[in-house]
């Protein structure tokens, strides 16, 4: 399957977020760690929560969907804490199975995980953070094996900020003997989602959104029913779109704070950017200009948003320089985009990208999740026909995707071959 799209329209008008991927794969984790019901609301209906779900079920996990947004969980008749399936080899976040049944029954295995190709992906600050809880934690047979006899609370310093391994660490420890700190914690909304879905069933961390965090470990967790926050990255996505097609767009159904980063760097482009209670309207301008930015861990300009930043340098007025601190691997967009005419220069973990006055349609394949999405905008931003190959990638984490876009205007579809790609050039003309 591929997106078709005609380039050259701004997008203009209001789209709602759904909620956040990345804080929905910790919340399901942590959801089989009681016996009792959980519900979850405002899920993201996107393929890795799905891939998830199926998992879940694959272990016995009772999982009903009263609607598309809403899933309710019962994790009392979990028959097996080995998860090797074809499901979770897809996903990176089937690692939060590993914390949540040690947690819950003392042992885990589970298959490495999988997830996007953007750089070494190590898990060893998750075992670290295990080994502290005095739990034995290896990796055998492409297997993360384990297993304690007793939970005990400890001390875990991150020697690199991981949003995994804190909201890994995090699971075990909630019902773990004793307390946990963790310091040099990730910071992101998603940390603090999780932390604040797990306190909602009875456990007790405190500190989560600053780099210390610290968990009394509670005897048991109990059903609750939670809501998740909007995705910052769809919502950022959005936003980037706006500027690059010179559009008018607000978000609607986000959380303004957790956008800094991002609308700091709109305004730097040269965007209008109008924030509200839970909505931001940002308008794109005919011309943009250059700047700089180097990817952080939150409050910091977000990884997972820096594909986006790229496309909006290649439209923008003189010399930017991305800095990608976070995954080495992140930049293969670039070759993708040098066929539409951009000016990408990549060293290492650094691209040099020189503006350009147009962007012309070209097939492309999506690398990863967010590069695809990024593509996607370039295509909309251009001259002509773009197609974007391999979008079971974009599915991974945008809810309705080009639905969402062809409602700001957008002309895009999702096709399933070249037949079908014909028959939308002839139809758009
Ligand atoms: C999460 O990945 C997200 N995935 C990623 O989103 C996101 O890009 C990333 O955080 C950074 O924000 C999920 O939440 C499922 P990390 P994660 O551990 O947790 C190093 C998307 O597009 N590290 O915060 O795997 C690591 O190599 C995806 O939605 C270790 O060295 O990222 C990296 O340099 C892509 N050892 C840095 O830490 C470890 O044990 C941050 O990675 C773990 C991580």
């Amino acid at each position: 399957m591929q997106y078709i799209m005609k380039g050259g329209n701004p997008l203009v008008g209001e789209v709602i977020i759904a909620g956040a991927k990345n804080a929905a794969l910790g919340i399901l984790a942590a959801a089989i760690m009681t016996d009792e019901t959980v519900v979850i609301d405002n899920l993201p209906d996107v393929r890795d929560i799905n891939v998830m779900l199926e998992a879940l079920a694959d272990i016995g996990v009772i999982v009903e969907r009263p609607d598309r947004h809403t899933v309710r969980l019962n994790g009392s008749n979990i028959h097996s804490v080995h998860v090797e399936n074809d499901f979770i080899r897809k996903i990176r976040a089937g690692y939060y199975l590993i914390g949540a049944l040690l947690g819950k029954y003392s042992h885990a295995e589970v298959a490495l995980p999988g997830g996007c190709d953007i750089g070494s992906r190590p898990i060893d600050l998750h075992l670290k953070g295990f080994r502290a809880l005095s739990a034995k934690a290896k990796v055998e047979h492409g297997l993360v094996i384990a297993d304690s006899t007793r939970l005990r609370g400890g001390h875990v310093y991150m020697d690199m900020v991981s949003v995994g391994a804190t909201i890994n660490v995090m699971l075990t420890a909630v019902l773990a003997d004793g307390n946990t700190i963790i310091e040099n914690a990730a910071k992101e909304p998603h940390v603090v989602d999780v932390a604040n879905m797990l306190n909602s069933m009875g456990a007790n961390i405190k500190g989560a959104g600053t780099d210390v965090i610290r968990i009394r470990g509670v005897d048991h967790l109990h059903g609750t029913e939670y809501s998740i926050i909007p995705d910052q990255i769809e919502a950022g996505t959005f936003m980037f779109a706006a500027a690059v097609t010179r559009g008018d767009v607000t978000v609607k159904n986000i959380i303004p704070k957790h956008m800094e980063a991002i609308s700091s760097k709109l305004l730097e482009l040269g965007c209008e950017v109008l924030e509200f209670d839970d909505s931001i309207r940002v308008v794109g301008k005919p011309k943009t200009m250059s700047c700089n930015v180097k990817t952080l861990p939150y409050p910091g300009f977000p990884t997972d948003m820096q594909p986006q930043m790229g496309v909006a340098l290649c439209l923008a007025d003189g010399t930017g320089i991305i800095t990608e601190s976070i995954f080495e691997n992140r930049f293969k967009y670039a070759d993708e985009l040098a066929k539409m005419g951009a000016d990408i220069k990549v060293e290492g973990n650094v691209a040099v990208f020189r503006g350009v006055d147009r962007l012309t349609g070209a097939d492309l394949e999506a690398p990863d999740l967010r590069a695809g999405a990024a593509l996607v905008m370039a295509g909309l931003a251009a001259e002509g026909y773009t197609t974007v190959d391999n979008i079971r990638y974009i599915q991974r984490g945008y809810e309705d995707f080009d639905e969402k876009l062809r409602s700001l205007g957008a002309v895009i579809e999702t096709v399933n071959d070249a037949k079908d790609a014909r028959k939308f050039r002839m139809r758009v003309g």
